[in-house]
């Protein structure tokens, strides 16, 4: 059996540099990995390979997910009318390139990967960073996945039920299968995983080109009534300021992935220039993807069919493509499948990352002896993500990932504004106007106090309860390093039943 207290050492002096001993080179990539980036898997020593065009794709990919075909009903029921759904699409769309012009700054300051963890440590020191490392494993990661899985199962059951709701615990049953089989891809091969991963990404726009192909085709018809009078309530629904900032969460939940890039800032070329030149470009265009979408939904159907149905896009196809409806699940499906595994993908990479540098068991970190998979941090994971679907649905899910997610990007535009401080002349080569981290920062903080406020919901006191217990683990465990003496024995056990052992060398 093996320990590796020398390489967890080495590690911690070496900082975050993340990386996996996934493959037989060595591995590579950063922490926070994005897997909808699979060449960046490649990346083993982090060669400058990212130019502006797998920038732009890097962003695009990550972002266009499940939201687009779960999210347009839910921001409609929320926003009450049309006109106002497409004024929060669009300030979504606003808020995330902001966001991400802060980030830019960020990551151009501090080019190692690892996005939060890496501004956090320098702004605010290693406590706020382990929180980050923390909440990002055991919350946004596996909600992530939980979400995605269960768009995926929601299409999927959607597309064989005739007349009748998709009963929700088949719902639920179909997604823990995702969640198993994802794993296994996951856990069997990391060439396997970016294979699907990419293949997977053709279908998901090959869907949004259906969708706005044929809401355009309906607009030609002269199918504009529901756009018309935009501004009109649909029947029986109100909004108010604090339920605003939820239809945000479920809008901001198809835009999110837009600080992917960060992730992975060690591997761009050039990046003071392509950096902010990817996110100009690629969240634009998301942006415009998504209200073209809206439009071609509200060109089949009317707001209040819209509200009603269970998979958007599934109606849609029914009523704009005839004989080719069957099109429409099965590429959503396969979009939010290859969607998923490239969660799952980046979370066992950060997984793997958070727990090398002592921030989570140690057995987490070890690696598949012959596959070279880090398996235990994905199973760590899918069982994580597999509680979260028995124990929620997807709009409370969204909710919980968001307000989460939210206390960090706000935290995020704090750090920024921190070091613009007590940094003042470190070299900055891309600078964004101050005014946008101030207005980004007072918006999270509108979207973490407004839905409590509203309508106080468990979620927000289990993210909330996540965040303390982060820190008090925190000093014992993390600070002082104690490890209870029967987690060798544990240690030792998970080594042998899943033939997975600490890596040592297979490193940059
Ligand atoms: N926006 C994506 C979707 O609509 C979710 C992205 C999840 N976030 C991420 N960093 N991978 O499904």
């Amino acid at each position: 059996l093996c320990h590796h207290p020398q390489q967890q050492q080495q590690q911690q002096q070496q900082g975050k540099s993340g990386g996996v001993g996934d493959d037989e080179d060595g591995g590579g990539g950063s922490g926070g990995l994005e897997g909808t980036d699979a060449e960046a898997n490649d990346a083993v020593h982090l060669k400058r390979r990212v130019g502006l065009v797998s920038g732009v794709a890097l962003i695009v990919g990550t972002m266009i997910g499940s939201g687009i075909f779960v999210s347009p009903s839910g921001l409609l029921l929320r926003t009450g009318s049309v006109g106002v759904s497409f004024v929060v699409w669009t300030a979504c769309g606003l808020l995330s390139l902001c966001g991400a012009l802060a980030y830019a700054e960020l990551g151009t300051m501090n080019t190692s990967s690892g996005a939060e963890y890496a501004y956090f440590m320098d702004a605010f020191g290693a406590p706020p960073a382990f929180l980050f490392s923390w909440v990002s494993t055991l919350v946004l990661k596996p909600s992530q996945m939980a979400i995605i899985c269960l768009s995926f199962a929601q299409y999927t059951v959607e597309a064989f039920t005739v007349d009748c709701e998709p009963p929700s615990e088949v719902v639920k049953v179909v997604a823990l299968l995702a969640i198993v089989l994802i794993l296994l891809i996951n856990c069997y091969s990391v060439n396997l995983a970016t294979g699907v991963q990419n293949a997977f990404t053709a279908a998901k726009l090959m869907a949004i080109l259906v969708v706005i192909v044929g809401g355009s085709y309906k607009l030609i018809q002269g199918n504009t009534q529901h756009l018309q009078a935009a501004f009109d309530t649909i029947d029986g629904t109100t909004i108010n300021f604090g339920r605003l900032a939820t239809a945000f969460y479920t809008g901001l939940w198809a835009y999110d992935g837009w600080n992917n890039l960060n992730y992975v800032t060690e591997e761009i070329k050039n990046p003071s220039k392509n950096l902010p030149r990817s996110i100009m470009i690629g969240i634009p265009l998301v942006t415009l993807c998504y209200a073209l979408i809206n439009v071609s939904y509200l060109a089949a159907m009317s707001p209040s069919e819209m509200i009603e149905s269970e998979a958007v896009a599934v109606t849609f196809g029914n009523r704009v493509l005839g004989v080719m409806a069957w099109l429409m699940p099965l590429s959503v499906a396969i979009s939010t499948f290859g969607s998923a595994n490239g969660t799952l993908f980046a979370a066992g990479r950060l997984c793997f990352a958070a727990s090398r540098e002592g921030h989570l068991l140690d057995c987490l970190s070890y690696v598949h002896v012959r596959r070279f998979t880090p398996a235990p941090g994905l199973i760590f994971h899918s069982l994580v993500a597999g509680a979260m679907v028995l124990s929620g649905n997807i709009d409370s899910l969204i909710d919980f990932f968001s307000f989460t997610a939210w206390i960090f990007y706000g935290g995020s535009m704090l750090a920024l504004l921190v070091m613009r401080k007590t940094r003042p002349n470190h070299p900055r080569p891309y600078k964004c106007p101050l005014v946008i981290p101030v207005l980004v920062l007072i918006i999270s903080a509108y979207l973490i106090v407004a839905p409590i406020i509203d309508k106080p919901q468990i979620e927000y006191l289990y993210a909330a309860g996540f965040i303390s217990a982060g820190m008090l683990v925190y000093l014992p465990f993390v600070k002082f390093g104690y490890v209870p003496k029967f987690m060798e024995g544990v240690n030792a056990f998970l080594q042998m039943l899943l033939e997975v052992a600490p890596t040592a060398v297979a490193f940059d």
